[in-house]
């Protein structure tokens, strides 16, 4: 069987991730989607970086050779707004479905990419853009669809949470952990991005949109990073019996009400259940006037869980699968009169 081609622009933590995702997983996704894919270019910045062996025929630095390399899906995992919104756009244009880790560009300009994406017919998806791991767009758009949801809140940035952790439960410095973030992946290549809490307001902003219907701008969003957060405060909260977290919390209450989102170091009561999310794990709580409320926790960042999310994007642009004819399977068939 011929895979989907795909072009994966990036191979760092989220490209190496999918790249190696798409050969372990190729059996199960054969099973369940009856399609393969097959990452058939990469483009990257430095053609000089030693990888593994298995990538370094298909590497580039130039987009124009990605488009040529037979792909029908682009996998953005480059990061920042340019040059990823250009080959976006390109790849759009060009009949290309797209899947996202980006969530910088869709919170930034993600209405208008969903709008080029139609008038072009193609798919743009961006699961990975929110939670790692964690599979709350996916859920937002495809099972709480009947919801008005008021509420979307919890721990959105995996980088800010493990330093938090760290310093509480081993006291290690700031810039220590920081470094540690680094070194397993979960930090943005500028880690001010975590630190000072704009990643954390991307991935607000574009759950707002998903939960509220509209489409909030970036500096519209409250901000606090943990930047001048000490072990010493750490240890002093834990004492009292609290947790500090930073939490992102986006409200609307009655249809027309205003939309408010905000990111801030938020103290818990050791009691409350955001309180025991530690290390690189997000959570998201969901509330809405059908289903009450609804908390999915998970890995939040990371090359395997983020994998995860772009891979599963990739199995959704190919579904559904084809349908069987009813004389296929005789389980399916009406009962035979007697
Ligand atoms: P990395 O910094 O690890 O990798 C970035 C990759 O993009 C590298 O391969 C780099 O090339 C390539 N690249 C950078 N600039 C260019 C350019 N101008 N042209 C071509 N290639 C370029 O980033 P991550 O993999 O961590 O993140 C990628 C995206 O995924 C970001 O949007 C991030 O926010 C998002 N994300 C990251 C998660 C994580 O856990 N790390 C989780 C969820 C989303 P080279 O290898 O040559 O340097
Ligand atoms: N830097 C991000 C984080 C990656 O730490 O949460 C996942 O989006």
């Amino acid at each position: 069987m011929k895979g989907i081609g795909v072009g994966l622009l990036g191979f760092g933590t989220v490209g190496a991730g999918v790249f190696h995702a798409l050969r372990n997983q190729e059996d199960v996704i054969l099973k369940r989607t009856e399609s393969t894919f097959e990452v058939r270019a990469v483009l990257v910045q430095n053609a000089d970086k030693k990888r593994v062996k298995e990538v370094e025929p298909l590497i580039t630095t130039r987009f124009d050779q990605v488009m040529d390399a037979d792909v029908q899906v682009v996998v953005e995992a480059i990061g920042g707004i340019e040059p990823a919104r250009t080959y976006i756009e390109q790849a759009m244009v060009a009949g290309c479905h797209i899947v996202t880790a980006n969530k910088e560009l869709v919170a930034k300009h993600g209405p208008e990419l969903e709008r080029l994406a139609r008038n072009n017919g193609v798919q743009f998806l961006y699961e990975a853009s929110v939670g790692g791991g964690i599979p709350v767009l996916g859920t937002l758009l495809h099972l709480l669809k009947s919801n008005r949801i008021y509420r979307v809140s919890g721990i959105l940035n995996g980088t800010t949470n493990y330093i938090l952790t760290r310093m509480a439960d081993a006291g290690v410095s700031f810039d220590q952990i920081l470094a540690e973030a680094q070194e397993k992946g979960y930090a943005e290549a500028d880690p001010a991005a975590d630190v000072d809490g704009f990643d954390a307001v991307y991935k607000l902003s574009i759950l707002g949109r998903l939960a509220f219907g509209a489409h909030i701008p970036v500096p519209e969003v409250r901000r606090k990073g943990i930047r001048d957060v000490t072990a010493a405060e750490l240890e002093l909260i834990a004492r009292l019996g609290y947790r500090l977290k930073l939490l992102a919390v986006g409200e609307q209450y009655g249809e027309m009400g205003p939309i408010s989102l905000g990111v801030e170091p938020t103290l818990l009561p050791s009691s409350h259940p955001l309180a025991s999310v530690n290390g690189v794990h997000n959570a998201i709580h969901l509330e809405g006037d059908l289903v009450q409320d609804v908390t999915l926790v998970g890995q939040g960042a990371g090359e395997k869980p983020t994998a995860s999310a772009v891979v599963e994007d990739l199995c959704n642009l190919s579904l559904p699968v084809p349908r069987r004819s009813l004389d296929e399977d005789p389980l399916l068939l009406p009962a035979a009169e007697s």
